[in-house]
């Protein structure tokens, strides 16, 4: 990784901006269409960012019509290497309360319908290792980040990833919490694949908004009870992210293999 590489932050649901309102933006256009939004770009303890609010301004895209191809190859244009990705989601183990932060380290993806893959096209057949989804150098930093908040932050756990955007039925959720896993979103793929397509690293932080319908008693999570939890916890993930960014390597390790991913495979196209 050379050490002009930028760090990306995919902000989630409530962070929309990260910098000054006058930071330079880029407008940028893909192959796979327009992203969710402006980039803009600017600097965390002397790190390059390129900051993208995955919903866009305002929060016009919901989950299943995020362009997440458009969003992962425009942050990869400009030079970006290595992803930070908050999000909020709902808690399937009673003992993640809300204000818990999570940073998994696996993933069920249960979304369809999303054009989850930039290796479409007939041509070159191109496969990716997705066993470990998230880069364990970016889970580190984070981890990191997180020793900095007062709220619990847990090493580990699985994000289940459904499609929105509706929240899940009780028997849905009861599933999941048997299933094991920790975490329920909306967002997390093919966010996660698709940077590994891209050679990307990509870690994940996720913040617990609410308890899902299987845990909660009452009528179930609403968007506004996840909307006021990020908010009130909004500094707390500013703070992991500003604290995460310097603690990226800005070279290459041998403990990840994020930027290997595509090695020894024909691709049909060249990643910019
Ligand atoms: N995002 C925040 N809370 C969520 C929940 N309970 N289910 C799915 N996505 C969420």
């Amino acid at each position: 990784m050379s050490s002009e590489s930028l760090v990306g932050i995919i902000g989630g649901s409530g962070l929309y901006s990260f910098f000054a309102d006058d930071a330079p933006r880029r407008t940028v256009d893909t192959p796979f269409g327009a992203p969710s939004d402006d980039i803009v770009l600017g600097e965390i303890g002397g790190r390059q960012v390129a900051f993208l609010p995955r919903h866009g301004r305002g929060h016009r895209y919901p989950p299943h019509r995020i362009n997440y191809r458009a969003n992962l190859w425009a942050l990869r244009s400009l030079g970006v290497r290595q992803v930070l990705a908050p999000s909020a989601v709902g808690s399937l183990q009673r003992q993640l309360g809300p204000g818990t932060f999570v940073v998994p380290d696996q993933v069920v993806d249960r979304t369809w319908g999303r054009a989850h893959t930039v290796y479409d096209d007939p041509g070159p057949v191109v496969h990716v290792a997705f066993a470990d989804p998230y880069c364990p150098l970016g889970r580190t930093a984070l981890l990191q980040g997180a020793e900095g908040v007062p709220n619990p932050c847990v090493d580990g756990g699985t994000l289940v990833v459904i499609n929105g955007p509706r929240f899940s039925s009780r028997a849905e959720s009861r599933w999941h919490q048997q299933a094991g896993w920790s975490v329920v979103g909306m967002t997390g793929m093919p966010e996660a694949s698709i940077a590994r397509e891209l050679a990307l690293c990509y870690s994940a932080i996720c913040l617990v908004t609410d308890l899902d319908a299987g845990l909660e008693q009452d009528q179930g999570v609403t968007h506004q009870e996840v909307m006021a939890a990020f908010e009130r916890n909004l500094e707390q993930v500013r703070a992991i992210i500003s604290a995460a960014v310097p603690a990226l390597p800005t070279t290459e390790s041998p403990s990840c293999s994020c930027r290997q991913a595509l090695d020894g495979l024909t691709l049909p196209f060249d990643l910019p």
